[in-house]
């Protein structure tokens, strides 16, 4: 199979890493905001090219797949373009920072596209073991968190360039909310700006926030969020059982029943399970096995705009979102 890229970050390395190690798997084109970039990447593969222009690397080159690693702002024209071509695409979170993912979406299923996006917390074991034990139990509630620091990226404390903490990262604890307890009928946020914007300039993005979500299913949720700590403190769900409590989080879940606790580590690579789930679906022309589609991702992202919407005025927003 034939594989192209559109970014040349952080991401784009990590998936195209991946790749590389995939047999009867070729990567090769990097689309990039400049040739240098897009070049320097081609390199560290065997046959790859570099290009500037999304059209020109499809009129060039004949791909099977290809894969968006861009900043929240820089999706909508680049989804377009390989729908309108017929190519199937992993993109990774956010799908964006406004209204355009909708129409892609509803492109998308009219066109019976596959698609898959980044939400790689489906793909841990741990979610699975965690689905299994709640399919056992009554739940109540859940806490989620994302507290850690600023990713230094320069786009990322631009609220215009992407959507904000809630948004941006945050985004995948709402994302396995919804995978694990249900979708979400209404949101309300409270997010403020507290220190980073006097640490770091260019920074408009809210540095703390708490959002209460109601689920269709009578649960009630919070997630919360800052990005003011020096490093990383803790990024995950707790959900409360009739049982006891289930604590997930990236490589450990915890079930504590009263004074039992069992934990579980996380055994297999989600993205490597996200990047071979998606690309042999590509090969079968079968998205069954696909565990965030795009046309799934964008109820999340729906999610996450009506957090920063509530944000700014004050209001709940509710949401019309089908189990
Ligand atoms: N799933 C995860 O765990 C995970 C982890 C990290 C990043 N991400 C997501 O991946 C995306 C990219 O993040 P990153 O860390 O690679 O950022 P980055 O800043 O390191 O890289 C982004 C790249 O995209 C390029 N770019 C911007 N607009 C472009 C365009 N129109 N065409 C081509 N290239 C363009 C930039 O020049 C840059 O090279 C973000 O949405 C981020 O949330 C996901």
């Amino acid at each position: 199979m034939k594989i192209g890229f559109i970014g040349t970050g952080f991401f784009a390395k990590k998936h195209a890493s991946i790749l590389g190690e995939m047999s009867g798997v070729e990567v090769t084109a990097f689309c990039g905001t400049s040739l240098e970039k897009a070049e320097g990447e081609a390199r560290n593969c065997s046959n790859a090219s570099g290009y500037t222009n999304v059209e020109e690397m499809l009129d060039k080159q004949k791909l099977d797949a290809v894969y968006i690693c861009v900043p929240p702002m820089s999706h909508g024209s680049i989804e377009q373009t390989l729908i309108e071509r017929g190519i199937p695409f992993f993109v990774e979170k956010p799908l964006g920072i406004n209204d355009a993912p909708y129409e892609i979406a509803k492109k998308i299923e009219d066109q019976g596209l596959i698609t898959s996006v980044g939400y790689h917390w489906r793909y841990l074991d741990l979610s699975k073991k965690a689905l299994s034990l709640l399919q056992e139990r009554q739940i109540g509630m859940a806490l989620g968190y994302w507290m850690g620091d600023m990713p230094m990226v320069p786009w990322w404390r631009d609220v215009n360039k992407s959507g904000g903490q809630f948004v941006e990262q945050t985004t995948h604890i709402v994302d396995l909310l919804r995978f694990l307890c249900g979708e979400i009928k209404e949101v309300y946020a409270a997010f403020s700006s507290r220190m980073m914007a006097d640490k770091v300039a260019g920074t408009t993005v809210s540095d703390v926030g708490s959002v209460t979500l109601k689920l269709n299913n009578g649960m009630i949720a919070t997630i919360s969020n800052t990005c003011i700590l020096p490093e990383s403190n803790k990024a995950g769900l707790d959900v409360y059982t009739n049982e006891g409590v289930i604590q997930i989080s990236s490589n450990l879940l915890r079930d504590i029943r009263g004074k039992e606790m069992t934990e579980y580590r996380n055994q297999l690579d989600p993205y490597l399970i996200e990047n071979k789930i998606f690309l042999d679906a590509v090969k079968a022309g079968d998205p069954t096995h696909i565990l965030s589609s795009y046309k799934d991702a964008v109820k999340t992202h729906r999610v996450t705009l009506a957090a920063a919407h509530s944000a700014m005025t004050g209001e709940p927003v509710p949401l019309e979102m089908e189990e």
